[in-house]
């Protein structure tokens, strides 16, 4: 039987109830329901029910991805674009998501139909930033400025694009459903509209999602659920870097990174991020320490600076840019217990160069070095990098991919490796000297033993 009873949705956990409450019997969020028509679900017809399929003959079909044009874009998607996926890509508002989108529908249409529906910008404003982007010659993009999500998927078919991208989703609206777009109800249901429309035509598309101030994608998580891959664009707000995560992949791994650089004519992809991240002045400097880092799928160098200030008054600060500052906080601790170094007296601000966020414990070791380097306003050898988690009892601890790391330190000219024990290579890497530690002191007076 048809339902005709309003039901309401969480705008928290997109959690469904037939009766208004205060609170969501889902998640348990205040006052969070919003009202939505149900929409009649007619039984399927026998005709309409998929039939189905034999696994091996009809459904293992080689994978034909198409290429964005951006090989590090590619990269994190797992090899480009599957065709009839939904891919949503969420950023903080001036970012370049329209620029990178853009980008990718301009460099498909160099060989298929796509059509680029935006929502939020007019005809003119789409077309400036195309001819800003020196994308205007391509023969086969289509744009078209519209909310309404049926006349759009309705164009899409009439051109059979191969590509249909989306700004944003938050813009477009269904219009039998009776809140306005942006709204919970709206989000869920253009999003599932979308991902049948992708399923049945093969279309590959992409959605646009603004972020909210926590960081995730507006609007329900179930909208992560709906789609196929979930990519964020993060950056420091005063950087020119973005970096470009995939959190979900049902066509590859997920945290894979892919670095871009925001310049005048669009967005560039970095291929070596090691050599722009670690662009730093030719004589060393006292608190500044280069360390390896794997978050993301691959190593990747990056310099951390600490500085350490004698405190002026009330509480000592700390201060994390880019880590965990309570992991900063027991490293304090584990400074001033197992090395002697006392820091109780000093503010310390610890910060990722770069606007890189790292979320691994290899980096213990180095922000370890950096603050000491601040101290004793000496600089550690230029030449030298560093990677290890540490233990609260002071050992130094090995960490994973050790050998991929130092490869990385090698191929970018480091000459020495500060690291755990169970770092060391087995076979010496040339031109790498290992320095192989066990406990904080000893890696202590190891690295500031290195000449410059
Ligand atoms: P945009 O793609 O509009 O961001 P989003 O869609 O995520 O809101 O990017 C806007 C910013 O990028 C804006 O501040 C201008 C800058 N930009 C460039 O620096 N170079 C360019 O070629 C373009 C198109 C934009
Ligand atoms: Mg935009």
């Amino acid at each position: 039987m048809a339902r005709s009873s309003p039901v309401f949705v969480c705008s928290e956990c997109g959690g469904e109830t037939l009766k208004w409450q205060g609170q969501c019997p889902h998640c348990s969020a205040w006052n969070s329901l919003e009202q939505r028509a149900a929409a009649a679900r007619a039984p399927a017809s026998a005709a309409a029910r998929t039939a189905p399929k034999v696994l091996g003959s009809e459904l293992v079909r080689t994978e034909t991805r198409f290429g964005t044009g951006q090989g590090e874009l590619d990269r994190v998607l797992g090899g480009g674009i599957v065709p009839g996926s939904v891919t949503l890509l969420g950023g903080d508002p001036g970012i370049g998501k329209s620029t990178l989108l853009l980008q990718v529908a301009s460099h498909v249409a160099g060989s298929q139909r796509v059509l680029y529906a935006s929502g939020e910008e007019s005809e003119s404003q789409v077309g400036s930033r195309a001819a800003r982007l020196s994308v205007g010659a391509a023969t086969q993009l289509a744009v078209v400025t519209e909310n309404d999500l049926d006349a759009i998927l309705s164009s899409a078919s009439d051109r059979k694009v191969s590509l249909l991208v989306v700004d944003s989703i938050q813009t477009v609206a269904l219009p039998t459903i009776t809140t306005s777009a942006g709204a919970v109800g709206q989000l869920r249901e253009c999003t599932a509209a979308l991902v049948r429309f992708a399923k049945s035509t093969g279309t590959a598309v992409m959605l646009i999602g603004h972020v909210t101030k926590e960081g995730t994608i507006a609007g329900p998580r179930v909208l992560e659920h709906l789609v196929d891959t979930v990519l964020y664009f993060e950056s420091e707000a005063t950087s020119r870097f973005r970096i470009v995560r995939a959190t979900k992949n049902r066509f590859g791994a997920v945290n894979e990174l892919g670095f871009f650089a925001m310049t005048e004519g669009g967005l560039r992809e970095i291929r070596n991020p090691s050599a722009i991240f670690l662009a730093r002045a030719a004589e060393p400097a006292a608190g500044s320490v280069v360390t390896v880092t794997r978050d993301g799928g691959r190593p990747l160098l990056i310099e951390l600076q600490a500085l350490v200030d004698r405190m002026r008054f009330g509480a000592p600060r700390r201060v994390a840019q880019g880590l965990d500052a309570n992991r900063v906080a027991m490293l304090l601790a584990v400074l001033n217990r197992h090395a002697g170094v006392s820091l109780q007296e000093h503010d310390v601000f610890v910060n990722v160069v770069g606007g890189i966020q790292i979320d691994e414990t290899a980096w213990d070791l180095p922000v370890i070095l950096a603050l000491a380097s601040s101290l004793k306003d000496k600089a550690l050898a230029n030449s030298l990098v560093a990677f290890g988690e540490i233990g609260l009892t002071g050992e130094v601890r090995p960490v994973a991919y050790g050998e991929e790391r130092l490869r990385e330190a090698q191929k970018q000219g480091f000459k020495v490796a500060l690291v755990a024990k169970d770092n060391a290579p087995r076979k010496p890497l040339d031109g790498l000297q290992v320095l192989a530690v066990s406990r904080v002191d000893e890696a202590l007076k190891a690295a500031f033993g290195v000449d410059s």
